[in-house]
């Protein structure tokens, strides 16, 4: 623990936080368009913040909000840094931004809040107190406990929160067993003791990620009134709840779970793509069962490389061209035709199985193969 608090002595008259006393921390501050809103915030922050702070701005704007800080870190007598995020660097967005914040932070004590000033300054040094007092690595400013308010959420996004918050309770009861507020964007942190390089983000939900992969971080709480945005408007948006679930999805399954999962999605909707080919060249047009196999691999083939591209390992299309991603896939699916062919000729022409379920066995039983071939050759890392 850190010398300078636990013997840091109890605030002056003992009733109010005298700020000298309490450690310094870096504030991390995530900006995406929020030119209006950061002179008010810095000049409450400046107030508040213990000797030795600083403000990060880790920034991902299109507008003048970089120029806004630039100018306003000339007037300030806290060091303001700008950490601005050419668009492509922009990973992991609101959380990318978040952890190259923490990267750069220089005290041991991060505190991470919005810029919007949703999330009062004014809580910072309650925070430092609270770490202090309850011995806490993480104390996380909740909506949902003690005098804890969400009055800036409207109805919607009131239960959106709740049933994302439920989503990841249900996801990981023990751990957020005693936490309110897994999704708070407001906490203090003690730096040192997370891993950084093991934290992979995904847009809006960074605290939860910290909580999951820091088992070991004794976590607090304390309640706040979550207001309402000061000037502009919420980059939140369907998009983002939709990388939420996937965030969700990589934390409790991790990422070959998640894949495969996804893969074999894509492989149930193929399967009927598949299917329906299959009877429609034997049933309509009169081919032999095997050469209808063949076309309606054709087909599945081209359904399911496009969606296994974009959505299964669309992260990782650097060790091969578009091109050569779909020769290599087609090439794997029509090696599997050679084994299928005779085993559903096998299952229909003598053991009289009906062709349609002989071709869906065929398929399944191949498809552990097809995955670690697209795993370890056509997207590899
Ligand atoms: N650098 C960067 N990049 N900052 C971003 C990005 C991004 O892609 N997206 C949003 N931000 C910044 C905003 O500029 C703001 O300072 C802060 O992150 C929060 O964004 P808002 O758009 O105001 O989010 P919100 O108010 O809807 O959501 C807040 O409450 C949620 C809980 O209801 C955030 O605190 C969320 O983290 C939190 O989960
Ligand atoms: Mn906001």
């Amino acid at each position: 623990r850190a010398p300078h608090l636990t013997e840091a002595p109890v605030s002056g008259n003992g009733h109010h936080l005298e700020s000298h006393v309490l450690a310094p921390v870096s504030v991390i501050a995530p900006t995406r368009n929020e030119a209006e809103n950061i002179a008010p915030l810095v000049a409450r922050l400046e107030r508040v913040l213990p000797e030795g702070s600083e403000i990060i701005f880790v920034d991902d704007s299109e507008d003048d909000t970089p120029a806004v800080i630039e100018s306003v870190a000339l007037r300030s007598r806290c060091p303001i840094r700008l950490i601005h995020r050419p668009p492509s660097q922009r990973d992991g967005g609101l959380g990318g931004a978040v952890v190259a914040g923490l990267r750069a932070a220089r005290s041991s004590w991060a505190c991470v809040m919005d810029a919007d000033l949703q999330h009062p300054p004014e809580l910072i040094p309650r925070l430092l107190a609270q770490a202090r007092l309850t011995q806490a690595d993480l104390v996380i400013a909740s909506r949902y406990c003690d005098e804890g308010k969400a009055e800036g959420l409207d109805g919607i996004r009131t239960a959106i929160s709740r049933t994302s918050t439920t989503a990841a309770r249900l996801a990981f009861p023990r751990r957020l067993r005693r936490v309110s507020d897994p999704m708070s964007g407001f906490f203090l942190l003690r730096k040192d003791l997370i891993d950084i390089d093991a934290l992979r983000p995904r847009g809006f939900k960074i605290l939860l990620e910290i909580l999951v992969r820091n088992r070991h971080l004794k976590v607090s709480e304390v309640g706040f009134e979550f207001g309402k945005r000061y000037a502009g408007e919420s980059k939140a948006s369907l998009r983002e709840g939709f990388r939420y679930l996937a965030h969700l999805g990589t934390l409790r399954l991790g990422n070959d779970a998640l894949r495969f999962a996804a893969f074999a999605a894509i492989g149930l909707s193929g399967l009927l793509v598949n299917t329906l080919v299959l009877l429609a060249g034997t049933e309509l047009v009169g081919f032999h069962y095997l050469l209808s196999v063949v076309f309606a691999t054709w087909a599945s083939t081209l359904w399911n490389f496009s969606l296994t591209d974009a959505w299964v390992f669309g992260d990782r299309r650097e060790a091969n061209r578009w091109g050569e991603r779909l020769a290599m896939f087609a090439f794997v699916n029509t090696l599997a035709l050679l084994v299928r062919g005779p085993m559903i000729y096998v299952l229909t022409s003598i053991l009289g199985i009906y062709y349609v379920l002989s071709n869906i066995i065929s398929l399944v039983s191949l498809s552990l193969v097809r995955y670690g071939m697209s795993d370890a050759w056509i997207w590899k890392v």
